[in-house]
């Protein structure tokens, strides 16, 4: 028996194969390396001493995934597959629509065909909107305001409309906060393409000598230090959280969604302070205009995952720095050589 892991090879998608392999699951992966390489799976490999299955296709493609389904005996899918950049996503709407919602639709319409109703999906804080209240609880109402996150609010949708037609289901809707950090190894870590969007990659780009210095979009909001607060969570906890929601899914009948996050909230400056002390290694700065759409303050309440699945977040803002700084160093061009 086994776990299908769509888009595996990339950031969350290869820790939490690490983290599976490690509990003792066996896994298959699906990803079409759009946003990755298949090296990071041999690096899990060599992580774990465990092998992967690999297929380089996109789950678009329901002849591929009938495929993976004839082949293997899957008991649950973990649905990480899909495009994540918002900025892209306002520039190239269909492209994610495209992706995201008809690589969804795929997976379940084969998953369905071969009675497999167990799912894990990749969604987002990005759902709370413009939610001003804080911390985030998963009774609040949901929304987005880019074309990316609305492939996340869709995506919910979908898969609740799904569940009310058919109770066998099981659905897990992960709302992940801020990824960041790296497996300790310093073997797997966050590869972006170009320049990084987010803030953690860039803070190790500028540290590692690529870029010359962070862009700090804004210090006049309506926060402690004036820069935005957001709930950072290292992402070997949130793959752990994974291996939590599929021993969940696999017991149980229905449609959750869940908050993985820290609880805390940690400011620009907090973070990028926090990146010198545990690194020694300068980050100059420049103070810039705020980015649209961001928020003065994102965190989560995360007792739910907590009473649900028995997870919390145990890794501090210094184990998130060190880790990354451990895997941008010794792999200063990502998996690239
Ligand atoms: P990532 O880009 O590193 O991983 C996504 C993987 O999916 C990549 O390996 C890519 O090649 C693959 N992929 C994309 N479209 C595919 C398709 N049609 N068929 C097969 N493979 C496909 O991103 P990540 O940071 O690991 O994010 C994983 C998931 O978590 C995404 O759905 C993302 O939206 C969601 N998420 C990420 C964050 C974050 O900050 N990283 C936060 C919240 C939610
Ligand atoms: C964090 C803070 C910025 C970059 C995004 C997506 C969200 C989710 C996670 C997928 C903010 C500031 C950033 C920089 C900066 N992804 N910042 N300089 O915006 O909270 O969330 O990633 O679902 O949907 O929107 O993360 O890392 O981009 O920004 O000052 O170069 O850092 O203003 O306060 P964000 P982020």
């Amino acid at each position: 028996m086994a776990i299908l892991v769509t888009g595996g090879a990339g950031y969350i998608g290869s820790h939490t194969c690490v983290e599976m392999l490690n509990a003792g699951y066996e896994v298959v992966v699906i990803d079409n390396l759009d946003n990755s390489s298949s090296e990071s799976l041999k690096r899990v490999e060599k992580i774990t001493g465990k092998t992967v299955k690999f297929y380089k296709e996109d789950v678009r493609d329901k002849d591929a995934l009938r495929k993976i389904f004839k082949e293997n005996k899957i008991e649950a899918v973990i649905h990480f597959a899909g495009l994540k950049a918002v900025g892209e996503s306002v520039r190239e709407p269909i492209m994610y629509y495209n992706n995201n919602i008809q690589n969804t639709i795929a997976l379940v319409e084969v998953m369905t065909e071969f009675n497999v109703k167990k799912i894990v999906f990749s969604s987002s804080a990005t759902v709370y909107g413009e939610a001003k209240v804080v911390p985030l609880t998963e009774d609040m109402p949901t929304s987005a305001i880019n074309p990316y996150g609305k492939t996340k609010w869709f995506i919910e949708h979908i898969l609740s409309d799904l569940y009310n037609s058919d109770n066998e289901w099981s659905v897990a809707l992960l709302r992940y906060f801020n990824p960041i950090g790296a497996h300790k190894s310093g073997l797997i870590g966050e590869d972006p393409k170009g320049i990084p969007n987010n803030l953690m990659p860039y803070i190790s780009q500028v540290a590692v000598g690529k870029l010359q210095k962070l862009h700090v979009f804004g210090d006049d909001y309506n926060t402690p230090d004036g820069t935005g607060v957001r709930d950072y969570i290292h992402v070997i906890d949130l793959a752990k959280g994974h291996v939590k929601a599929v021993d969940y899914v696999l017991k149980t009948t229905g449609l959750e969604a869940i908050n993985l996050g820290t609880g805390n909230g940690v400011s620009v400056f907090e973070l990028r302070d926090a990146f010198v002390k545990a690194t020694g290694v300068e980050v100059p700065f420049v103070v810039d205009p705020r980015r649209p759409g961001d928020a003065d303050e994102v965190y989560a309440d995360a007792s739910k995952a907590k009473k649900l699945l028995g997870w919390t977040a145990e890794l501090d803002v210094k184990q998130m720095c060190e880790d990354t700084w451990r895997w941008q160093s010794g792999n200063p061009n990502g998996y690239e050589q």
